[in-house]
């Protein structure tokens, strides 16, 4: 039996009718009616309905009275027209059905723990849905976004080889490659006490394959970051990964725009306007305070310094005097917002870390700005009658984080968002260097990111400022991607590692061989990467990273489905040398 060149149920049109097919598939809902057992029966492709008439086939209407959801069966029959009134416009095979001759059950199933036909994604709860993850990609729904996922990476192949890019695979056994998460380390057996580190990203290799002189390089590239998860990021995921040679700023985005555009058109018919607006980070910041923006709706934030230069009210005096920053966005109609919304936006502002937030008119702070400051207050932030304008005043990066968590709230909650907009945009340029947690400078990016020279000159004074010939691609809130420009001097690129505070021994030992390879005749080089996964999520109309990858981890990194990750096996560990220390806390005193 081969049944792998068998019509597919969901192809059958009414063109089909009169012949005679044999059928592969699942078995959907069974309805009895009049002596007549309607089911629908399910491939890859959609669902056919298939009538069994105890008249013409008793045997094949008998077999069927067994069917249950999700045997796997195959039928042989006769595709012919449904009867006028009967069609089902809903359903692309609506027009017909299989008027069943013959039935065999070539797999049974038990019970489904969910519904699979009726279950939206809601209805059932995902860990049960990421348990029995291979039922839960049966559902139509699923496989869609399988199919489109796979017509994304064919289109990705498609734009890249015109653009003379090749494919080149980059080692999964690697070694540590800085891009601001942890590593997930392999042990060794051959070398043990050592460990390859997972890549979180081919940075250094597509550098490398530069050096080498392969000019154009991409791949679909999986990257490794044990990182905390969110709605859009997993442990594992996927970029598409770009190097060029001799190309600049400006190369990078055509080729990115022309594969957005076409992905875009050839996978839900929408013509994206070209090229894509771009935004310094400078302005991205002050005006929508954060380095992704949302362009579908409005809420600009505005600077306050200026008019409030001379203010007596203490609580911006203060900020101000101490080198900090107000910022303000006039609400819409704004002046209905209760006082429990109000109270609600600053408990958000509080726990971005803010000290809080200011209203006008009718808040706090009215009785001690003067009527300039407050009409300067609704000019600058274009404020008309009715609307309410927020106000953060803090050190210039926790303001901004402060109005950007403000904006987006004001946005989703006051229902601003055009959600049948595409808003592409550039970041560009961004900054070098960025401060860590505790204070210290690190990367922005990565280390290799080219800094715009004529900025060095006031690199130990003001080394925040500094611009880096970077980008981000964003859309819709969303960071799809990101890349630079590199370095490709070594001195220069000791000189960013030093300024890192990288010591000397640090740099040598992890960065040796680049700096090695970048004596032996390096073009200028820059690229990019985007993340497969959440363009695919774009497209697919999801705000779930899991829904559009296979076999995802669950938010506390599991697969559910396999149960990994898992105790090892202890003579592995043996020959690996490796043995687990007890957790901090559960340790039994064993000294003495
Ligand atoms: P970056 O670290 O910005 O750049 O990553 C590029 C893009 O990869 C996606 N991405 C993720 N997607 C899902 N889950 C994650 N945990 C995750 N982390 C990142 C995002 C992101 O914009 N080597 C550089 C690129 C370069 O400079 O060329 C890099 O990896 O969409
Ligand atoms: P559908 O909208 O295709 O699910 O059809 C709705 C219902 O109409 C089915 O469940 C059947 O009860 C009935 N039906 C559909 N096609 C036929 C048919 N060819 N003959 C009789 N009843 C039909």
């Amino acid at each position: 039996m081969s049944g792998f060149g068998a019509p597919h149920c969901g192809a059958l049109r009414a063109g089909d009718s009169g012949r005679s097919a044999e059928l592969y598939g699942w078995v959907g809902r069974r309805r009895d009616h009049g002596g007549l057992t309607f089911l629908d029966l399910r491939d890859r492709w959609g669902t056919v309905q298939v009538v069994f008439n105890p008249e013409l086939a008793p045997a094949a209407h008998a077999a069927a009275a067994g069917l249950r959801a999700e045997f796997v069966i195959k039928v042989t029959g006769e595709v012919r027209l449904r009867p006028e009134g009967m069609r089902n416009p809903h359903l692309a095979t609506g027009e017909v059905e299989i008027a069943a001759e013959r039935v065999q059950v070539l797999s049974e199933s038990l019970t489904p723990p969910f519904q699979l036909e009726d279950a939206s994604s809601a209805d059932t709860d995902e860990k049960t849905r990421l348990s029995y993850r291979y039922l839960d990609l049966r559902r139509p729904e699923m496989l869609r976004i399988l199919e489109l996922r796979h017509r994304v990476n064919k289109i990705i192949h498609a734009h890249m080889d015109e653009n003379e890019f090749i494919e080149v695979e980059t080692p999964i056994l690697s070694k540590t490659s800085p891009s601001g998460a942890r590593d997930f380390l392999v042990p060794s057996r051959l070398h043990r006490g050592q460990v390859y580190a997972l890549p979180q990203a081919p940075q250094v290799q597509k550098q490398l394959l530069m050096v080498a002189g392969v000019q154009r390089y991409y791949q679909i590239a999986r990257c490794f970051r044990d990182e905390n998860l969110r709605a859009d990021r997993q442990p594992e995921f996927t970029q598409l990964d770009i190097e060029m040679s001799f190309g600049d700023e400006e190369d990078v985005f055509n080729l990115v725009e022309g594969l957005f555009a076409r992905l875009w058109r050839e996978t839900i018919g929408v013509e994206l306007p070209l090229p894509f607006p771009r935004l310094n980070i400078r302005d991205a910041l002050v005006r929508y305070g954060t380095d992704k923006p949302d362009l579908r709706y409005e809420l600009e934030i505005a600077e306050l310094g200026p008019v409030l230069v001379g203010t007596e009210a203490k609580v911006f005096r203060n900020v101000l005097d101490s080198g900090g920053v107000v910022r303000g966005l006039a609400v819409p109609g704004g002046s209905d917002l209760s006082r429990r919304e109000l109270d609600e936006l600053a408990v958000l502002a509080r726990g971005a870390g803010g000290k809080g937030l200011a209203w006008l008119p009718g808040g706090p702070l009215d009785k001690f700005l003067t009527p300039a400051e407050i009409s300067g207050i609704q000019e600058a932030t274009g404020a008309a009658e009715g609307d309410l304008v927020l106000i953060a005043a803090d050190r210039r990066r926790r303001a901004e984080t402060v109005m950007g968590l403000i904006r987006s709230e004001v946005g989703r909650r006051r229902d601003l968002i055009r959600r049948d907009e595409w808003r592409f945009l550039w970041i560009n340029p961004t900054y070098l260097f960025d401060e860590d947690d505790e204070g210290r400078i690190t990367y922005a990016h990565h280390p290799f990111v080219r800094p715009v020279a004529e900025d060095l000159e006031f690199v130990e004074e003001r080394p925040y400022d500094v611009r880096a010939h970077a980008y981000d691609i964003v859309c819709n809130g969303y960071e799809l991607g990101g890349g630079s420009l590199r370095i490709y001097d070594p001195a220069m690129q000791e000189r960013v590692f030093k300024l890192l505070g990288m010591p000397e021994s640090t740099i040598r030992e992890r960065f040796g061989y680049l700096l090695e390879a970048f004596n032996y005749g390096v073009p200028p080089h820059g690229g990019i990467a985007w993340g497969v996964d959440r363009v695919v999520m774009m497209l697919a109309g999801t705000e779930n990273i899991r829904d559009v990858i296979a076999f995802p981890k669950t938010q506390s990194m599991t697969d559910l489905m396999m149960d990994a990750p898992s105790a090892p096996d202890p003579e592995l560990m043996a020959e690996l040398g490796l043995r687990f220390a007890p957790l901090p806390g559960t340790s039994r005193q064993s000294g003495r």
